[in-house]
């Protein structure tokens, strides 16, 4: 096996030749975040894809993420180093399955979390982040029905935070469900001063519990504001490394090791190599459908 740092090296290198840049997301292994030129929440990746010069974007993420990508920059490559790398919730709602709940509900304005494919968000009329979620919905008139797809997580959590009843979608993440109250409760018996800090993808019960429910770089920022010296910390374990790097004086206990999503770990050093080399996975909109994802997406972005 070739070491670490070579690999890296090699990265660098052929990013410059290529004019290319890395961006990762919070979940993405260790090395992989720390090669990236920009690692963060789906808000904050999509803004800097937006706003890149660079002619090659290298997505350390799924695939969803380098589809919002490829949208918001038409004309540049951008590359997914693993073209497995999908998203489970994302998949939990087909294009087909909307049309027909639209008919359901036909004056619901349908707000569409980004993990989702780009046919679905092509078929919402504004796309929202965790980061971003409750403002998102709070812009749309009180009077009017809202269809939130497909996460009922972060659908529950933003209708009782607003006190607004949506129509949500089943869709829900498995790394996140994996997480469960009773493991947070014995944590906390264990480290009684600890904040819990949680993702809205949580279920609701474990939502309940926390003193704070962010988006990942959400998590980051208060975990970095906060005067607590201990973090119980509810949302996919790849995170942990950006947040002992950020705070190596402060202590992070995962609630479950159980939630390490698989898809976000097939992204490995070599395979962002193999990547920069020989240009795969190329993730590309189809034209018939690129039009109106992008305008739901660009319709956050306005608002972000
Ligand atoms: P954020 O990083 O936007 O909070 O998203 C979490 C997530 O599950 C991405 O798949
Ligand atoms: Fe999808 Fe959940 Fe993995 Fe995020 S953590 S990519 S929502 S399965």
């Amino acid at each position: 096996m070739i070491p670490v740092s070579t690999i890296a090296d090699k990265i660098k290198e052929l990013k410059v030749k290529r004019n290319a840049v890395i961006l990762a997301h919070n979940y993405q292994r260790g090395e992989v975040q720390d090669i990236a030129d920009f690692a963060g929440d789906s808000l904050g990746l999509s803004q800097q894809a937006a706003k890149t010069k660079a002619d090659i974007i290298v997505f350390c993420g799924v695939h969803f993420m380098a589809e919002t990508a490829s949208l918001l920059c038409p004309g540049k490559l951008v590359l997914l180093p693993d073209e497995h790398a999908g998203c489970p919730m994302a998949n939990m709602i087909t294009i087909k399955q909307l049309q027909i709940k639209k008919k359901e509900h036909p004056q619901a304005k349908v707000v569409c979390y980004v993990n989702s494919t780009a046919a679905v968000k092509a078929e919402s009329d504004i796309c929202c982040t965790s980061s971003n979620a409750v403002k998102i919905v709070s812009s749309i008139p009180k009077d009017e029905e809202i269809l939130f797809i497909p996460d009922k997580s972060l659908g529950g959590y933003v209708a009782s935070k607003l006190n607004r009843p949506m129509i949500l979608w089943e869709g829900y993440c498995p790394t996140h469900h994996r997480i469960l109250a009773e493991h947070i409760i014995k944590l906390k018996e264990e480290h009684p001063h600890a904040r819990i800090v949680v993702h809205p993808e949580c279920t609701s019960d474990v939502i309940a519990l926390a003193d704070h429910v962010a988006s990942t770089t959400g998590i980051a920022k208060y975990c970095r504001e906060n005067d607590a010296r201990e973090f119980i910390i509810g949302t996919e374990i790849g995170i942990l490394h950006r947040l002992k790097k950020e705070n190596p004086e402060k202590s992070f206990y995962a609630i479950t090791k159980l939630a390490d999503c698989s898809n976000m770990k097939l992204i490995t050093l070599e395979k962002v190599l193999w990547s920069l080399e020989d240009l795969v996975y190329q993730v590309k909109v189809p034209d018939t459908i690129a039009g109106k994802a992008r305008t739901a997406i660009q319709r956050m972005l306005d608002l972000s």
